[in-house]
């Protein structure tokens, strides 16, 4: 038999990618088809590799090349990731790192905030995005509350363009929906938007692209570990023992099978309260221990205690976060945050 390059496609149109409700032909998955004789090699562009969809189309493509040319075809798949290939529209991106909780309130979007500022200031790209339907706060900290991202044409598509203050580029899930309404969004619809907040946005090239998480195990935390390859997720935590329990079941989440984001480490906030006029003095409020220990039982470093400071919540609260301000112990505690973060980085991408 002789096939043809346009037979081979046509196959392939069969194939579907269900998490994307097309075929992975029209998603644009094919990188490339060789045919020798009765041999084809396919090779299939994947978000990330390590998804469960991977072998289930790997699968598929051979079976519907077979059902195609018969059974004495040979058939081989090379699943390849658009990072490799430098493909996709995340393609310019080069670290994406979540930062999680277990509980709310905790202080993960000041250190996410923080952290972006910290990692620009250290000369770096960053962009922050704010996965938290619930409580959007990336736009309040960084001053653009109320204002509206841009839109572009990219390959035939409308795609957002991020805001940007302070040099760091801004998108956030509360830009689709006003607060009171959130709670009527369903799972679907969060995913949905967050993933338009991921792919079809115009992030252009980025050092690191810092996500505020909602807090807990949910639907977003799912579709960001599952589809989009991440550098590593940051645990931010508080020093009371029940704080940590919680951010433990959302560090094993993004440990299971499957689904293996290396932990960065553990960011300990509201560590101790330091009296303005008694810089030497700290007084662990929360009390000590429980973020070493689970730091200990995780295998992962701490990144960084955070003290307890009455302008860590003014300047989050006013739209500039703290970590703009010249350097002081406290802005101190977020540099040493990000270094300790890029360290880590560093060492995973050899
Ligand atoms: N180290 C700190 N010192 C003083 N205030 C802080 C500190 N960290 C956070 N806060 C304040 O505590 C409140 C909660 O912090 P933040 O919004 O960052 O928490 P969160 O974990 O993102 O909460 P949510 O789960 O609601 O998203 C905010 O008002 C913030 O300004
Ligand atoms: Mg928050």
């Amino acid at each position: 038999m002789f096939i043809t390059n346009h037979d081979v496609t046509d196959a392939l149109k069969e194939v579907i990618f269900f998490a994307k409700q097309n075929n992975i032909v029209d998603l644009n998955m094919i990188d490339d088809i060789e045919i020798k004789g009765n041999e084809v090699k396919v090779t299939v562009i994947f978000p990330k590799l390590d998804d469960p969809a991977v072998g289930i189309i790997y699968n598929s493509v051979v079976k519907k090349l077979k059902e195609k040319f018969g059974d004495e075809v040979k058939v081989d798949v090379k699943p390849v990731s658009e990072a490799d290939k430098g493909k996709g529209p995340l393609a310019g991106v080069k670290n994406i790192i979540a930062v999680i909780s277990g509980k709310g309130g905790v202080g993960k979007s000041t250190v996410a905030a923080n952290l972006a500022v910290s990692l620009h200031k250290s000369g770096h790209k960053v962009g922050i995005l704010d996965a938290d339907i619930m409580g959007p706060s990336v736009p309040i900290m960084f001053g653009v509350e109320g204002q509206n991202p841009g839109v572009m044409e990219r390959e035939g598509k409308t795609v957002m363009v991020p805001l940007e203050n302070y040099g760091i580029k801004i998108l956030s899930l509360g830009f689709f929906v006003q607060p009171d309404q959130a709670l009527m969004w369903r799972g679907s619809m969060i995913n949905n938007a967050f993933n338009q907040l991921m792919s079809d946005s115009e992030w252009g090239n980025l050092d690191f692209l810092v996500i505020d998480m909602p807090p807990g195990t949910g639907d977003i935390q799912l579709t960001l570990a599952q589809s989009y390859n991440i550098r590593g997720t940051v645990l931010v935590t508080t020093p009371q023992k029940v704080a940590t329990a919680d951010v433990r079941r959302a560090a094993m989440m993004y440990r299971q099978d499957k689904l293996t984001i290396p932990l960065l480490g553990i960011v300990e906030n509201m560590a101790y309260f330091t009296p303005e006029d008694m810089p030497e003095k700290k007084y662990f409020i929360f009390g000590q221990g429980a973020t070493d220990e689970l730091a200990k039982e995780l295998d992962i470093p701490i990144l960084g205690r955070i003290p307890i400071v009455e302008k860590i919540r003014e300047a989050g609260d006013g739209g500039a976060p703290v970590s703009l301000n010249d350097e002081t112990p406290v802005t101190k505690s977020f540099i040493d945050v990000a270094a300790n973060v890029l360290k880590q980085v560093e060492t995973l991408n050899g």
